[in-house]
């Protein structure tokens, strides 16, 4: 009887620290990031071998934590190539860095970032999936969302305001998230990257957690170059 209680009390206690211990490695959001091809050419110490295009295409989707512990490398399938997807990817997801490798690129990404994405994701395909509908029909093309607002690229410095009002008038008036870069050569600050994030459910976007502070490397300053 007494030992029955002492198993009971254990099972409970053993099931309590397994759902703390699997809440520790989740998430709370999903960071939609994009780069701009030009500046990540800049600021890479080898230059690309291609020219880039003036666009913002996908760098990835990341499963993030609002308290900064960011899940990677979870224990999920290995990649595999999904060869109905590769038209599309490589328009969205080109690996700007070497145009000869971009499934190098996709494979990084699913392993770093999605093998930890969860419900509403399924699995691999179901991620560059929703990668691919995020950035086409959900209209989340960073590009798209300024040239909308007719701010063009063009190698122009220009109020960071400008470029955060045109993307909030699009996702309900949310914060995204910039990481900017000096370029070594003109010493001014690029715009790199737009992150735009949504809750872990995929329904709702919401305010980017965790900005670049004032100091960092990535902080953008009111005016950058785009
Ligand atoms: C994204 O937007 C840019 C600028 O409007 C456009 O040139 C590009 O084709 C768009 N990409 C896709 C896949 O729709
Ligand atoms: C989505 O998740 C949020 C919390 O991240 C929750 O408040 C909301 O009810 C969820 N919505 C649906 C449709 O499940």
């Amino acid at each position: 009887m007494v030992t029955g209680m002492i198993y009971v009390v254990m099972m409970v206690f053993s099931l309590i620290l397994l759902i703390l211990s699997s809440s520790t490695v989740g998430f709370d959001y999903y960071q939609f990031t994009q780069q701009y091809q030009p500046a990540v050419c800049n600021s890479n110490p080898t230059p690309c071998k291609d020219p880039p295009d003036k666009l913002f295409t996908v760098h990835g989707l990341w499963p993030s934590n609002s308290n900064g512990n960011d899940p990677e490398y979870c224990k999920a399938p290995p990649y595999h190539t999904i060869k109905m997807l590769e038209p599309q990817l490589v328009i969205i997801w080109p690996n700007v860095l070497n145009r000869n490798d971009h499934e190098g690129f996709w494979r990084k990404q699913w392993d770093k970032h999605g093998s930890c994405a969860s419900s509403p994701i399924q699995n691999q395909k179901h991620y560059f999936d929703t990668v691919i509908k995020m950035y086409t029909t959900q209209k989340q093309n960073v590009s798209e969302i300024l040239s909308k607002a007719n701010i063009k690229p063009g190698r122009k410095n220009r109020p960071l305001v400008d470029i955060e009002n045109a993307i909030r008038n699009v996702i309900n008036n949310m914060t995204p998230k910039f990481k900017c870069q000096k370029n070594t050569r003109t010493s001014l600050t690029e715009l790199v990257e737009v992150g735009l994030c949504s809750d872990s459910n995929l329904t709702q976007f919401i305010n980017c957690p965790r900005p670049f502070p004032q100091g960092s490397r990535n902080f953008c300053p009111t005016n950058i170059q785009y």
